[in-house]
């Protein structure tokens, strides 16, 4: 055969091979030499936004409490029949040592590549594992009680190709080629390991496009996060950062993963006072009924004048809202729209990312009282569910698991 280092299937099939070899320490072999990141560099300096990073290695993840970026991508992965521990352990290694080096806008080991490395656009990689992970770690003793199936909502319509998993890529940045190519690379190591379940896109209004800080849009014009913990608040920190139970979940949190489609057609056909009504706040700048701006707080004790809650009973924000700050969730929505049938109706909605410390104490009681009762639900259906606890941050030295698998 021809020299292996030309040969296409050669070097679609040696990337996961090569960065194993590399990260254990081995030569590269025959591989495809590794590209020297200075060799990538573009031809004119970037945009500032295009360059910026967000940092790898810390006591949590990355992607939860950083500023959303325009895209994100989850991926659910099922783990091969063959894996175990040791064989997840130098998964992992691999996959953070690629997330490592396309988070900081360098190529990851054996980059097919390189020149898409240079503008990390705010990349992010965060990693998570589903119920099957800890069976195939032998580890079901250690699995948290997040890392279990939701019970069933009588709301749900769910199909088995957007829910489950064993193994989360969640990658978000500002740049979709960015995404695009780091989502490559990773996945390209896993399936060696793992095969892909589901892969859902999101996007949300444009980092360059939309002032930072400002409540975001949704899909049904909505604006959408405004009652949120705020990252970096002692509040966000108890709600969301795990600090109890299993020593090696400490540091980390769980995601939720809802994908819901929003009914567009019927939600057109409804008016502006039903819908403000539905969620209990008005469209245009997102004020409750009961105020005036944005973040008035509600009042759920105001009646109007023929004697009925000015925000409805069964209103969104009513049924959705928790007093006690340390019970509540955080909402990182990224919005899906997958094209058109052909009578040209949108099929689109949220990718619904919920994530706190407890899902049983946090997420449950809340997604049971909207299924319960919620006018929004006439509108809206979880096609998709899957939960993954998210491990802690590492050190420079460290990898995505480690305080699980060593
Ligand atoms: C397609 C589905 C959904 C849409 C379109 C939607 C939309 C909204 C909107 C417009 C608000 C008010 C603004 C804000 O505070 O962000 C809101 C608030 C909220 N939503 Fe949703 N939502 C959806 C699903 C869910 C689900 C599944 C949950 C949790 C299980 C949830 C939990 C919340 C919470 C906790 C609030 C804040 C309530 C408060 O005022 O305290 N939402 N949502």
């Amino acid at each position: 055969m021809s020299d292996p280092r030309l040969s296409r299937r050669g070097l679609l099939a040696g990337g996961a091979a090569t960065a194993v070899g590399a990260l254990a320490g081995c030569a590269p072999g025959q591989a495809v030499p590794p590209v020297a990141p200075q060799a990538a560099a573009p031809a004119a300096s970037p945009v500032s936004g295009g360059s910026a990073k967000e940092p790898f290695d810390g006591i949590h993840q990355a992607g939860i409490a950083t500023a959303p970026q325009t895209y994100g991508v989850f991926v659910g992965l099922d783990l091969l029949p063959e894996v175990g521990r040791e064989a997840l352990g130098r998964m992992m290694r691999l996959l953070t040592d690629d997330a490592r080096r396309l988070t900081q806008g360098r190529p990851a080991l054996a980059d097919t590549e390189p020149e898409l490395a240079v503008l990390p656009a705010r990349l992010t990689v965060t990693f998570g594992f589903g119920p099957g992970f800890f069976t195939a770690a032998g580890l079901t003793g250690r699995r948290p009680e997040a890392a279990a199936p939701l019970p069933a909502f009588a709301i749900d319509r769910l199909r088995k190709e957007w829910s489950g998993g064993d193994l989360l890529l969640q990658i978000c940045a500002d740049d979709a080629l960015t995404l695009a190519h780091a989502l490559r690379m990773v996945v390209k190591d896993a399936r060696s390991f793992a095969k892909v379940r589901w892969t859902q896109r999101g996007f949300r209004r444009g980092a360059h496009t939309h002032p930072a800080g400002m409540t975001q849009r949704n899909v049904m014009g909505q604006l959408d996060g405004t009652v949120n913990p705020a990252p970096g608040t002692p509040e966000f920190d108890r709600a969301v950062w795990v600090s109890e139970g299993p020593e090696w979940m400490r540091g980390g949190t769980t995601l939720v993963l809802r994908r819901i489609r929003a009914e567009m057609e019927t939600w057109d056909a409804v008016d502006r006072v039903a819908k403000e009504f539905t969620v209990g706040r008005r469209l245009d700048n997102g004020a409750p009924l009961t105020g005036r701006d944005e973040h008035d707080p509600a009042d759920f004790e105001k009646l109007n004048a023929i004697g009925f809650p000015v925000i409805s009973d069964e209103a969104h924000i009513r049924r959705a809202h928790v007093a006690d700050p340390t019970l509540r969730i955080f909402r990182r929505v990224y919005n899906y729209d997958e094209g058109l049938t052909p009578d040209g109706h949108a099929d689109s909605g949220l990718l619904f990312a919920s994530y706190q410390a407890d899902v049983s104490r946090q997420f449950v009681p809340i997604q049971r009282r909207l299924a319960e009762a919620d006018l929004l639900n006439e509108w809206t259906t979880p096609i998709g569910s899957a939960v993954f606890a998210i491990p802690p941050g590492c050190s420079p030295n460290g990898w995505i698991g480690d305080t699980l698998l060593t």
